[in-house]
C-alpha cells in the first residue's frame, strides 16, 4: 500500500528522499531520472503539449507516473500538478481535477500479492506526495478520489481472489467486511430463503456447486430509511444496483474450452462492484438512498448440476428454457431484478455483468456496453463513464430481438432457440429485459470488456475494477 497525500509546502524545498516527478512538453516516450549532487533525484517525464492533453489522456498520465515510479523502484515521490496548466481540462473545473488525480493515483499504486509468497511491499512505492494550495473544496475532492480509489481496489481485490476463495459464502463475507464500520447494512439471503422467495434461477445456477447460492442485498440510506407513510406516498425510493456474482463460472455441463475458463474467477466482477461502489457511497456519505444486490452462485459441474433442455421457473413466474448451461449470468440476474423491484420499488435500475464473449467481439476491450430503453439514462451513463474513466457504450435495446427468445417448450429460452450466435451481446440484455420493471427506467452494463485490464490502462494486469467510479459517480447526480 502506498501512502498518499497532500502538502502545501514548496516542491522544491521537500526533504530530500523524495524523488520530484517534472512533467516536460516531450513526448510522452520520453524520460530521464536526474540525479543532482546533493543527492536529490528528479524523474523528468514527457507529457506532450499541455495544450493537446485531453481528459482521457490526464487519467493515463497520472497513471504512467507511478507505473515509473514502480518500475525505477521509487520509494517517495512528490509531484505538482497545477490544474489550469492544462487548457482542455479547464472547463471540468479544479474539483474535477484533483477528484481524478486522486482516483488514478490509487489505482495505478494497487498490485494483487495475496497469493505472491515476497511481497513488494518491502521495496515498493511507499509514498506519493502531492503539492499544490489547494482550497478546502479542492482538498475535499481529493480525498474523495482517494476513497473511490481505494473502494475500486477493494472490487479487484475481491475479483482477483480465486474461485475456491471467493464462494457465495466468502462473497457474502467480503461483502460484510468491505462495508464493516460504515452505517451500511448487509443482508444475506441462504439456500431457504431463496427457495421461499420463489427465485427458482438463481436457485438452479447454483444447484451443480457445493457451496450454495446467497443473495447479498447492501442497503445504504444516505438520505433517510424512508418511514412507513413516506414509503406510502413512494418517498425516498432508493435507486437499485445489481451485480452478477457468479464466483466460478466453468460453463456447467456445456463446459467451457481450455483456455476460455481460468479467467472465470472474475465472473463476479459485476458483484464486486457493487460492493465497491456501496463502500464508497457509505465512506463519502452520499445524501442517496441506494440499495445493490448481488445474486452469487458458482457454476459448476456434478450430477446435481442443471441441465441443458431443463425449465426452471423465475420469480416473477415466466419458465425459462435452460438450453445452454453456460448462460447463466443472465438467469441469476433475472432474478435478482425482480426481488429489487417488488421488494424495493426503486426509482432505478442499473445491472452490471460480464455477461457475455459477444459483448468483446461488438467493442473491444476499450468499452463495456450499455443497453437501455431511457435515452435519457443511456445519455446520461454514457457521459459520466467520459468523466470518470469508466467508458460505457450503447448497444440497441429493440422488441425485434426477443423473437429468437421465444420457448417451445417453455415462456422463453436463455440463448437464442436456433442456436445462432448473431448479436450475443443484445441477446443478453434482451433475456433481462423479459425481467425489468416495467414503470422505471433500467439500463443492463455488459463489463465483460473492461473486467480486466490492458496494457494501455497502465494498471495492474487483472480485475479492472469497473464501473465502480461510473456507479459512484451516477448515484452522486442522480434525482
Ligand atoms: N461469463 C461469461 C461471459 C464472459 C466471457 C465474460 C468472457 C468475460 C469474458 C458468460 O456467462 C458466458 O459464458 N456467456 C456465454 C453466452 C453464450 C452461451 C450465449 C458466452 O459469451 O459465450
Ligand atoms: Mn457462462
Ligand atoms: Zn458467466
Amino acid at each position: 500500500m502506498t501512502k498518499i497525500s497532500l502538502t502545501n509546502t514548496d516542491y522544491t524545498k521537500a526533504d530530500k528522499k523524495y524523488c520530484r516527478i517534472v512533467l516536460t512538453e516531450n513526448k510522452p516516450t520520453w524520460h530521464r531520472l536526474v540525479e543532482g549532487v546533493d543527492g536529490t533525484l528528479e524523474y523528468r517525464m514527457g507529457a506532450g503539449k499541455r495544450k493537446n492533453l485531453t481528459v482521457r489522456a490526464y487519467r493515463t498520465l497520472v497513471r504512467s507516473i507511478v507505473q515509473a515510479a514502480k518500475n525505477h523502484q521509487l520509494e517517495h515521490i512528490i509531484l505538482h500538478l497545477g490544474a489550469m496548466d492544462f487548457p482542455q481540462l479547464e472547463q471540468k473545473g479544479s474539483e474535477w481535477f484533483y477528484r481524478t488525480l486522486a482516483e488514478n493515483l490509487q489505482l495505478a499504486q494497487y498490485e494483487f500479492t495475496y497469493y505472491k509468497t515476497k511481497k513488494k511491499t518491502e521495496r515498493g512505492l511507499k509514498e506519493i506526495l502531492v503539492c499544490g494550495e489547494l482550497s478546502e473544496v479542492e482538498k475535499a475532492s481529493f480525498s474523495a478520489g482517494l476513497i473511490v480509489g481505494e473502494a475500486t481496489n477493494i472490487t479487484r481485490d475481491i475479483a482477483n481472489t480465486s474461485g475456491e476463495d471467493m464462494t457465495p459464502t466468502k462473497l457474502a463475507a467480503a461483502a460484510k467486511n468491505a462495508l464493516k464500520g460504515t452505517k451500511a447494512v448487509v443482508k444475506v439471503l441462504g439456500q431457504t430463503e431463496i427457495k421461499k422467495a420463489k427465485m427458482g434461477l438463481l436457485e438452479v445456477v447454483g444447484k451443480g456447486a457445493s457451496d450454495k447460492p446467497k443473495f447479498i442485498i447492501m442497503e445504504w440510506w444516505g438520505a433517510g430509511k424512508p418511514t412507513a407513510t413516506e414509503k406510502k406516498a413512494g418517498k425516498k425510493r432508493p435507486i437499485a444496483l445489481i451485480g452478477k456474482g457468479i464466483t466460478y463460472d466453468s460453463g456447467g455441463l456445456n463446459v467451457k474450452p481450455s483456455g476460455a475458463m481460468h479467467e472465470m474467477h472474475m465472473d463476479m466482477s459485476g458483484g464486486a462492484a457493487m460492493i465497491g461502489t456501496m463502500r464508497a457511497l457509505a465512506k463519502l456519505a452520499v445524501k442517496k438512498n441506494v440499495v445493490a444486490f448481488v445474486p452469487a452462485a458458482e457454476n459448476s459441474i456434478s450430477a446435481e448440476s442443471m441441465r441443458a433442455g431443463d425449465i426452471a421457473t423465475a420469480m416473477n413466474g415466466l419458465t425459462v428454457e435452460i438450453l445452454h448451461t453456460d448462460a447463466e449470468g443472465r438467469l441469476v440476474l433475472a432474478d435478482a431484478m425482480t426481488y429489487a423491484h417488488t421488494h424495493y420499488e426503486p426509482t432505478v435500475m442499473i445491472d452490471a455483468a460480464t455477461l457475455t464473449g459477444a459483448s468483446l467481439v461488438a467493442l473491444g476491450q476499450y468499452a463495456s456496453a450499455v443497453m437501455t430503453k431511457d435515452k435519457a439514462l443511456q445519455d446520461t451513463l454514457t457521459e459520466l463513464g467520459e468523466d470518470s474513466g469508466d467508458l460505457v457504450w450503447p448497444l440497441p435495446l429493440w422488441d425485434e430481438y426477443k423473437t429468437s427468445l421465444r420457448s417451445t417448450r417453455a415462456d422463453v429460452s436463455n440463448i437464442a432457440t436456433n442456436f445462432a450466435r448473431w448479436g450475443g451481446c443484445i441477446e443478453g440484455g434482451t433475456f433481462l429485459s423479459f425481467f425489468a420493471p416495467k414503470k422505471i427506467p433500467w439500463a443492463h452494463i455488459d463489463i465483460a470488456p473492461r473486467m480486466e485490464s490492458i496494457p494501455s490502462d497502465k494498471l495492474a494486469k487483472g480485475a479492472a475494477g469497473e464501473p465502480v467510479r461510473l456507479l459512484v459517480k451516477f448515484v452522486e447526480q442522480y434525482g
